[in-house]
């Protein structure tokens, strides 16, 4: 449905046009963003969706997982980002700790999330475990996406952050959760880092987009970690990242001229002054 916000129209990317996109074979594309200023430039930009992630907790916070992060943090990020974006579809990361004790629990976060955030869609981490929050978030009329395969929560778990669902035994249980996360509802699913042949099979085999993290080519769309692409952080290099630019060096370039500038009496010159 087109909208109007000043004097541009636009169509309001909604999980219908998601699934929309899925049946006539566009590439969905979604990056992580967590404040106003950035999530204004992904929006100039045509970006389909943004995941306000839960990553939020190692770019912005440094933490060296996502765990930490709460409940009212990650809606400070989300209200910074809502208030810059009117067309793209805004999906918030439910944390750790908000969702995994019981349904009630999972749909009380989801609600916050929604009403103080004004986002438009939650994200949860994984399967069969957690379907019953799921259905329960979904009969309140909250859109969710789904998380599989690499599930960062679970990190003390894996032990490891390496590509998962390279044994049958847990490439088949992730098929059978994807269906069932397909089949409660989800408008969406991420896979993160598993076989790209595993990618394409859950995505030919659900009806709902699947969005890919290391999952290949043959998925719906793709998501990063905006921080990653775009050079920010420079520690980080898995296969899959694709860095569009290289700004940790080009911002420290610059803050050094600027502090060369200033101890050189340069800055600020007769026209940078009243
Ligand atoms: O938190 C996040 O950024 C994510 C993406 C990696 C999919 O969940």
């Amino acid at each position: 449905m087109d909208q109007k916000y000043g004097s541009q129209r636009y169509t309001k990317i909604t999980t219908h046009v998601l699934q929309e996109m899925k049946l006539r074979g566009e590439k969905i594309a979604m990056l992580t963003a967590y404040d106003f200023s950035m999530a204004g430039i992904l929006e100039a930009a045509g970006i389909d969706i943004i995941l306000v992630g839960d990553s939020a907790s190692n770019v912005m916070a440094g933490h060296s997982t996502t765990l930490p992060i709460t409940l009212n943090e990650m809606i400070y990020h989300a209200a910074s980002v809502v208030r810059a974006v009117h067309r793209s579809l805004v999906v918030v990361d439910l944390p750790f700790g908000t969702y995994q004790g019981n349904s009630k629990e999972a749909l009380a976060s989801a609600i916050r999330i929604m009403k103080e955030s004004g986002a438009n869609a939650i994200k949860i981490e994984g399967g069969a475990e957690i379907i019953e929050s799921v259905d329960r978030i979904l009969s309140a009329g909250i859109p969710v996406m789904g998380h599989l395969g690499l599930t960062p929560q679970s990190i003390h778990k894996f032990g490891t952050y390496v590509v998962r669902a390279t044994d049958d035994a847990e490439a088949h249980k992730l098929v059978e959760d994807a269906q069932k996360l397909d089949q409660a509802g989800c408008f969406a699913i991420v896979l993160e880092k598993i076989p790209s042949s595993l990618g394409t099979e859950v995505t030919q085999m659900v009806r709902c987009p699947t969005i890919g993290i290391g999952a290949g080519g043959g998925v719906d769309g793709q998501v990063l970690v905006l921080h990653d692409m775009l050079g920010i952080t420079h520690k980080f290099s898995p296969r899959f990242l694709r860095r569009y630019h290289n700004l940790y060096e080009e911002i420290k370039g610059s803050v050094t001229n600027y502090i060369a500038d200033v101890k050189s009496f340069d800055f600020p010159n007769d026209r940078e002054q009243y």
